[in-house]
């Protein structure tokens, strides 16, 4: 990562986040969805994007494969590359919260310290949403064929076969996708943001 120039200062918006949020009738947050590939992220991410759509919040999904073909399209699947793709939707993800919107991120992002860093950067308005799947679950239904890739060794450091994946130990929302179906999974996290007040009882 570069150095921040010295030349280059700060400029406070003249609108503030909590103004926008004013407007939008809901608070701004980050929903971090974390869990292996065919956990189901991408599917449960997008089926809470709909219902808040439908309850007029403002909300949009970031998404791991979408990114990597434009914004980090540059960056390749090692290790510090991985850092830096999470790194730089931290930032982006930041600004659109800032922005007032209900930000959903879905990337394996497997590692604890990468999670911890967004965590940081949102501080209080960073939700945690494990998607925890077991692997047995998710090489079953494999619904792009990677597992099976990465099985005959045509994919190197596939997440939960040749790389770690380090399991969230306290996040906000925990789904069972192999109990809950997607319906159920993402009316959890509606709960969760019910019951943290980011939008209210009164818009349901
Ligand atoms: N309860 C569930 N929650 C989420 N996905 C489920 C569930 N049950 C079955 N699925 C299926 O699992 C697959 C998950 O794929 P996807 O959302 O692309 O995973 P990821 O984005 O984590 O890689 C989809 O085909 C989805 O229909
Ligand atoms: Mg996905």
């Amino acid at each position: 990562m570069q150095q921040v120039s010295q030349d280059v200062t700060w400029h406070q918006a003249s609108v503030s986040s909590e103004q926008r949020q004013q407007l939008n009738g809901h608070r701004s947050v980050l929903l971090w969805y974390t869990g292996l590939s065919g956990s189901g992220k991408s599917t449960i991410a997008n089926a809470v994007d709909v219902k808040l759509h439908q309850l007029g919040v403002h909300g949009y999904v970031l998404d791991g494969d979408n990114v990597r073909h434009g914004l980090n399209g540059d960056l390749g699947f090692n290790d510090q590359d991985r850092v830096e793709n999470i790194r730089r939707i931290s930032e982006v993800a930041n600004l659109m919260v800032d922005a007032g919107l209900v930000v959903s991120t879905a990337f394996i992002s497997p590692f604890i310290q990468d999670r911890a860093q967004a965590r940081q950067l949102l501080g209080e308005r960073f939700i945690e949403v494990f998607v925890d799947t077991p692997l047995s679950v998710c090489e079953q239904r494999d619904p792009k064929g990677l597992y099976q890739k990465a099985r005959a060794g045509e994919i190197k450091h596939f997440t939960g076969i040749d790389s770690a994946y380090e399991a969230p130990v306290t996040p906000e929302v925990h789904l069972k996708t192999d109990l809950f179906c997607i319906e159920q999974c993402a009316q959890q996290v509606v709960d969760v943001l019910v019951a943290k007040q980011v939008i209210s009882q009164s818009s349901l």
